[in-house]
């Protein structure tokens, strides 16, 4: 690839900021500096240096995302703001997409990366990859609806897995409960749908985790973070 890419993709700004780089004389190719933006590199084979740091190169990058309300899962669209404007120009570079969708109006944990094999195997129903929401909902949710969400909620096109539904708060004034889901597929609107299916409405939802990926308490909305050692392996 090209060398200016590669410095891009390795975190050390936009290509104009890779250029003044190596106009400074910081990089090293193989030893030699070289000041070359348009050059061609061998990423897993030649040894590129930035200040005497040898730069290890990673093609697969993850990234969590405290997805907020009002942006879309995708990777480009005309009228809204999408999941990868909040990310970094590193992120663009190397491609990431979602693993998965969240709603417009939904916000919680987003899973980005440019990893297909391993976003195929999150969203593989084979793999039951557990994702838990946290809802708000309009009317009060009893412990039938509990039952029901055990026993697999039938929706118009298809019939649901067992889901867990745990009640946290119900109030009788103003007629409202929070509730923990968890579900282990991933249909368009499901847990909205689910609820509709006891006859009230999800209000608000939030993500909280999927598979071994739990939401960061200390990411803001709209911040994400690089996925840790321990949460990769
Ligand atoms: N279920 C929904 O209804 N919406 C989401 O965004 C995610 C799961």
């Amino acid at each position: 690839m090209r060398l200016d890419k590669f410095l891009v993709e390795m975190g050390f700004g936009s290509r104009t900021e890779v250029k003044r780089l190596l106009k400074k004389k910081q990089v090293l190719v193989n030893g030699k500096i070289e000041t070359s933006a348009k050059i061609q590199i061998d990423e897993n084979q030649d040894e590129i240096s930035v200040n005497n740091q040898v730069l290890i190169y990673k093609r697969f990058v993850y990234y969590l995302l405290n997805k907020p309300k009002g942006v879309i899962s995708a990777t480009e669209d005309d009228k809204h703001r999408t999941v990868l404007d909040l990310l970094d120009e590193n992120a663009r570079q190397k491609e990431v997409f979602p693993v998965g969708w969240l709603d417009i109006d939904t916000h919680g944990l987003l899973l980005l990366t440019n990893n297909g094999t391993l976003a195929h195997a999150m969203l593989s129903p084979k793999k039951h990859a557990a994702k838990v929401y946290r809802a708000k909902v309009d009317g009060i949710i009893t412990e039938k609806d509990v039952e029901h969400f055990e026993a697999g909620i039938e929706l118009k096109d298809f019939t649901c897995r067992p889901a867990k539904l745990t009640i946290l708060e119900v109030n009788e004034e103003p007629q409202t409960s929070l509730v923990e889901i968890t579900i282990s597929e991933g249909k368009f609107h499901q847990v909205k749908r689910m609820v509709q299916a006891c006859g009230k409405t999800v209000t608000d939802l939030e993500r909280f985790s999927m598979g071994p990926l739990m939401l960061d308490e200390r990411l803001e909305l709209g911040t994400f973070r690089r996925l840790t050692k321990e949460e990769l392996e």
